[in-house]
């Protein structure tokens, strides 16, 4: 069966987690992705957080699905070749080296564009142009600087930063609508184009709802929704909300029948205005639907502490899953807090590819998140990672290398 990005040649000049996130997405959905690696030490990913001594990493294979690994010393003026040749032959060069790099390298955007007009450079950065675009910058700096850290945790805690890689996979994310949209456009225009995604950016992207209440505290100097109302004070900044709900129906987080021992014997629990007299009904607070004091959304605002204690009085009698199917019979909207270990053997996660067991040569069998994004004509199978330079003699064979010139170029030290 034909994939959507059949044909696409990527050059994968990508390492850490957030270019190649974007990168294993493309080859996902069918690019050819050739990942540049610098000859003999290979992405540093492979050898950090190792689990099992001298294999790659889990860090790096669960980020390296589906590509073929070259070594190129790119300071080599001979690798510098290749890596010409391999431009020319590319329609995307993607990179998230520190500022500068590429130009450092000899390949800036203009001598991309005389090798390959028609090549899109695609860059993850930290900052976008302004005074911190020559930082390096790490997922937790982004998730800091993009305003999820500031108005994540509780209000009397510190900032916290989230477990999902918002900075750096959803970075990635962000780089790969840009490139498969510029190779769009390349279908009218013809010309390759520069994608920049910063990761400051790309957060902030994700808390538009807190710039959102940024502007509606400045107006209103209080937000009803937040844990703050009614008793607490708002200060000029929008606040932690600890976990409620960013929207108009009020969520909370409540504990589970075992919660004194299980970290993660809780369900979020939302009180959607629609289903108010079932949640009434099922926490045997009948009279709440139509007490004027809890009847609307409006009125019950200001007690909305005292209505989660209530429904967590209800919710500790039950497991998190009783509890789930119960309030979902009544079509009331809640979650249960799942541990890593519940995703990683849940079975309708496995049977829609979502969580794929892969068999690696050095590592053996490991589990990793495949392609959340299902197409019903191009789906994703998932291959294990390549080893540093498996691809080597392969890529440069296509390139027309002979062998001779191959092991040339190895004996030079340029791959
Ligand atoms: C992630 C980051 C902080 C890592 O920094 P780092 O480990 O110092 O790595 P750099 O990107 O600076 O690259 C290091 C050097 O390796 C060189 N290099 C990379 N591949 C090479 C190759 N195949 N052959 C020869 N040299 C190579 C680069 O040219 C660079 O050299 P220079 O500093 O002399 O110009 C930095 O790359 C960065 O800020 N990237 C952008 C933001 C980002 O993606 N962050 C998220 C990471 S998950």
């Amino acid at each position: 069966m034909s994939k959507a990005l059949d044909g696409v040649r990527i050059l994968d000049f990508t390492h850490v987690q957030s270019g190649p996130t974007c990168t294993q997405l493309l080859a996902w959905f069918g690019a050819d992705v050739i990942k540049v690696e610098r000859a003999g030490a290979g992405d540093i990913t492979r050898e950090q957080l190792r689990d099992i001594p001298d294999v790659d990493s889990l860090y790096f294979t669960m980020l390296n699905h589906n590509k073929r690994s070259v070594t190129i010393d790119t300071k080599n003026p001979e690798g510098k070749l290749v890596l010409e040749a391999l431009i020319q032959k590319c329609d995307v060069l993607v990179e998230n080296f520190a500022p500068g790099a590429l130009d450092r390298m000899g390949f800036t955007w203009e001598r991309i564009q005389e090798l390959n007009p028609r090549m899109i450079v695609a860059s993850v950065k930290g900052f976008g142009p302004g005074p911190y675009e020559d930082c390096k910058v790490y997922e937790n700096v982004a998730q800091c600087a993009g305003g999820a850290a500031s108005t994540t945790g509780f209000d009397d805690g510190p900032p916290v930063v989230s477990g999902a890689q918002i900075g750096d996979s959803g970075t990635g994310l962000h780089l790969a609508l840009g490139i498969v949209t510029a190779l769009y456009q390349r279908t009218q225009t013809g010309r390759g184009q520069k994608v920049l995604a910063a990761m400051q950016d790309g957060v902030l992207n994700l808390c538009r709802v807190k710039l959102r209440d940024q502007q509606r505290l400045e107006r209103t100097g209080t937000m009803k929704e937040y844990p703050q109302y009614p008793n607490g004070t708002f200060g000029e900044a929008v606040p932690r909300a600890g976990n409620a709900s960013g929207g108009g129906q009020p969520g909370w987080i409540l504990k589970c029948k075992g919660w004194e021992t299980d970290p993660n014997a809780y369900i979020y629990f939302i009180t959607q205005a629609p289903v108010w007299a079932k949640i009434c009904n099922v926490i045997g607070k009948e009279e709440w639907a139509t007490d004027p004091n809890y009847a609307t959304p409006a009125a019950r605002l200001p007690h909305l502490k005292d209505i989660f204690a209530e429904i967590e009085r209800w919710t500790m009698t039950k497991t998190k899953f009783e509890a789930m199917q119960i309030l979902n019979k009544y079509d009331i909207p809640c979650g249960p807090i799942l541990s890593m270990k519940e995703i990683a053997e849940e079975p309708s996660l496995r049977k829609t590819g979502t969580i794929v067991e892969v068999d690696h040569p050095t590592r053996g069998k490991y589990l990793t998140v495949g392609n959340p994004i299902k197409l019903s004509d191009s789906p994703t199978e998932v291959k294990r990672s390549p080893l540093l330079g498996e691809h080597t003699d392969e890529v440069m064979t296509e390139l027309g290398y002979s062998p001779e010139q191959i092991s040339a170029l190895r004996t030079a030290g340029a791959i």
